[in-house]
């Protein structure tokens, strides 16, 4: 009982689940993971050392974990149609981390979107492992649609000869063609990693292309459209298992926490329900109602609109930078995160831009008409940014319509 052995924590716990209850909740990245995925994921497996995979591990006491890891094995491999799953990273960063170490080496030319226009900090940020042990090729937007290139990265791979192309993106509003980025490896004998972290749940929804007829390697978050717990899996070709499990462990890890692993199970099976294509295929609808109100309204959108669970939304019309939008809808009970936009004048910590997304909202069961809503309480803040006053008017709003849109209502006391 946590309330009651340690009464500051558990305060400090009720009041960020009034917040992620009560809020407007537009991070693309985030989700609300279910009582099952969260049950598994606090229970008993978290005291088990593991150390090894199925049928191989360092300690005893393994045989109930080895089967419940299969299983989640088992599942990823059905939900994505892919040959081979490793379900052990412990998050995205770590499964892209175990990707290139399987199949680069140190000094290799690794080739990703440019970070400040939609790429992971792990696709090459100077200052992350992924900029520092290998050499970075950027690829870019097209200046004017700020659409894929595919043309032009054809010829940049053809010019630096890159080991590995990443397709797969934070920040990135339109449908991937992997079909296309296959063409571009091959052409210059490069492997090609997806990370298909933001886009999972689309992708196992059927809300999205599935990148496995095409890649060597995809990784994936499990915890953003996926909706399951924190952490990744690594999806490859057969050709890859060994080294790529070897890459994970003893390559990078330790003990997995296979009571992460037990939720991932969980999710999985979730995912593998024919309301989960529903789900899916209701964040989309959502994303483009949401995005077609914020441009009925005078907002200006990244390339105009949305295929997936995102958009971006450039906030310079309104007189803001993404950093002073953000912190408005904060004070409006809307969660979102600054961005920065294509070509952004500012730095990546004020921004031009907002990134709003719907894999949340879409959960707890809103649809078209209450994204209308929202559309018009973001607008209101936009407008009256510095207004205490219309702040806390939107605030009552928001939370008058996530109380009709309960989400944990038998968690919380
Ligand atoms: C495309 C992409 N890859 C990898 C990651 C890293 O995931 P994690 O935060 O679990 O390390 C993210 C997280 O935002 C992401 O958007």
């Amino acid at each position: 009982m946590i309330s009651e052995n340690d009464p500051k924590i558990w305060e400090l716990y009720k009041k960020e689940m009034a917040r992620q209850e009560g809020g407007i909740q537009l991070i693309a990245s985030e989700n609300y993971a279910s009582p099952d995925v969260m049950a598994a994921s606090g229970g008993i497996l978290t005291n088990k050392y593991s150390e090894g995979y199925p049928g191989k591990r360092y300690y005893g006491g393994n045989e109930f974990v080895d089967s419940i890891e299969t299983i989640a094995i088992e599942r990823a491999k059905k939900l994505f149609g892919a040959e081979h799953a490793n379900v052990q990273p412990h998050s995205g960063s770590s499964a892209n981390m175990a990707a290139y170490y399987a199949l680069l080496e140190r000094g290799d030319k690794l080739m990703g979107l440019s970070l400040d226009e939609g790429g992971h900090l792990t696709h090459g940020l100077p200052v992350n492992f992924s900029g520092k042990y290998y050499e970075i090729i950027p690829y870019h937007l097209n200046a004017q649609t700020h659409l894929l290139d595919y043309d032009s990265i054809a010829e940049i791979a053809d010019e630096q000869q890159p080991k590995m192309i990443i397709a797969g993106y934070t920040m990135y509003s339109r449908t991937i063609d992997f079909a296309k980025f296959r063409k571009i490896a091959d052409s210059v004998g490069a492997k090609l990693l997806v990370d298909m972290s933001h886009i999972a749940g689309l992708i196992a929804g059927g809300a999205h292309p599935n990148p496995a007829p095409y890649a060597d390697v995809i990784t994936s978050t499990t915890h953003k459209t996926l909706r399951g717990p924190r952490g990744a899996i690594i999806l490859s070709q057969e050709q890859y298992a060994k080294q790529i499990d070897r890459a994970i462990f003893p390559g990078l890890q330790g003990g997995p926490f296979e009571n992460q692993i037990m939720a991932r199970a969980v999710a999985f099976n979730e995912a593998l329900q024919p309301s989960f294509s529903d789900y899916a295929a209701q964040i989309v609808k959502n994303a483009k109602a949401l995005a077609s109100a914020l441009t009925d309204l005078g907002l200006v959108l990244v390339t105009g609109g949305t295929d997936n669970h995102l958009m971006l939304l450039d906030v310079r019309n309104r007189g803001l930078t993404g950093k002073e939008a953000q912190l408005a809808l904060d004070g409006a009970g809307i969660t979102c995160n600054k961005n920065t936009v294509p070509n952004d004048p500012q730095s990546p910590f004020i921004t031009s831009g907002i990134r709003l997304g719907t894999p949340a909202l879409t959960t707890r069961g809103m649809k078209e008409g209450e994204m209308q809503k929202i559309a018009h309480l973001i607008d209101d803040v936009l407008k009256n940014s510095t207004s205490a006053e219309a702040k806390s008017k939107v605030k009552k709003e928001a939370l008058a319509l996530t109380a009709q849109f309960p989400i944990y209502k038998n968690l919380r006391d």
